[in-house]
């Protein structure tokens, strides 16, 4: 039988792209959104996920009208993603941002654990590296950016990302359960490659980025590994793509634009300042779309 996953968020930038790819895995899949998405086979159930009520309501609930066939009830679920979120500064007072994300993820780590769902998948991202919504030229600690970076930012945004990442931690170690969160970069839907070239002509304003990025349908990818990786209870993975958003080999890059900023280890050939070793290593990820394929 396919495996039941239910997604928050599926509506949105990302969503929109990874949920098709899970469906081409072969899952069935829940959709809670505000929003409506239009992927033919995943019914949107529109749901506040800062709502706990709706949330655990929603998480035991039948995925569209043919689970009413069987007549025993909503069938397990093998996992939840969690993407819904105000996903970043500036589109909200910074308290409602804070506090939205923080108790969503709560609300949904916790109704999955009690309703026994043995994993969840959490979008965490770049800007808990503390430079993305900064005040002010702030330096990063040293490159690459790993997954055991003491990570520090000052905006609401990012500690709410931290603030998941703890609560996460709490729930597995409590549970059992894999929870996994994903430090995603700055999502590229196929529509923007044409981004690029002026990314690439102004390095700084790259810089809150650390010229890193993930296309959206190798987000996919990642999502899919981590629903078929098990046994690591807490984990961390930086969900980016190889190679740094420049044309210049990477050390030689940071050299010129940031010096000041130590390197931790080597960084060979392009390899991006936001590694993703962590992720091949461990997932097995193979980017399909590294940006040299879309921009001439
Ligand atoms: N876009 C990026 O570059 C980026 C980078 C790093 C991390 N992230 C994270 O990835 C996730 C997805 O980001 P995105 O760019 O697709 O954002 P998005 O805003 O495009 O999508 C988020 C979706 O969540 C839904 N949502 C918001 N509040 C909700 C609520 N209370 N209840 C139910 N649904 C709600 C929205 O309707 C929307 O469809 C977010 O958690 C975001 O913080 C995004």
């Amino acid at each position: 039988m396919a495996k039941r996953i239910i997604f928050t968020g599926g509506s949105g930038k990302a969503g929109k792209h990874v949920v098709p790819w899970l469906m081409a895995k072969g899952y069935d899949i829940l959709n809670l959104d505000l929003k409506p998405l239009d992927c033919p086979g995943v019914n949107t159930l529109h749901t506040d996920v800062t709502d706990n009520g709706q949330v655990f309501n929603a998480l035991s609930c039948h995925f569209g009208f043919d689970g009413y066939d069987t007549g025993k009830g909503p069938a397990k679920v093998d996992a939840v993603v969690h993407f819904a979120a105000i996903p970043r500064i500036l589109l909200q007072p910074d308290n409602v941002t804070f506090t939205a994300n923080v108790t969503s993820t709560y609300n949904v780590i916790e109704a999955a654990m009690k309703l026994g769902i043995p994993k969840v998948i959490i979008a965490s991202s770049e800007t808990t590296y503390g430079v993305c919504f900064a005040e002010g030229d702030k330096d990063y600690h040293h490159f690459p950016l790993e997954e055991d970076y003491d990570i520090d930012p000052m905006d609401s945004y990012g500690l709410s990302k931290v603030v998941n990442e703890k609560t996460a931690r709490a729930f597995a170690m409590r549970y059992g359960a894999d929870i996994y969160a994903l430090r995603i970069g700055n999502v590229i839907e196929p529509h923007e490659y044409d981004k690029f070239p002026a990314f690439m002509a102004d390095p700084p304003s790259r810089k809150r980025n650390a010229w890193s990025y993930i296309d959206a349908r190798d987000l996919g990818q990642i999502v899919h590994l981590c629903l078929e990786k098990n046994g690591l209870g807490f984990d961390v993975f930086n969900a980016v793509n190889d190679t740094i958003t420049a044309r210049e080999p990477t050390a030689e890059f940071l050299n010129r634009w940031c010096p000041k900023i130590p390197l931790k280890r080597e960084l060979k050939g392009d390899e991006a300042p936001l590694s993703n070793r962590k992720a091949r290593d461990v997932l097995g990820f193979k980017e399909e779309h590294n940006w040299r394929k879309h921009v001439k």
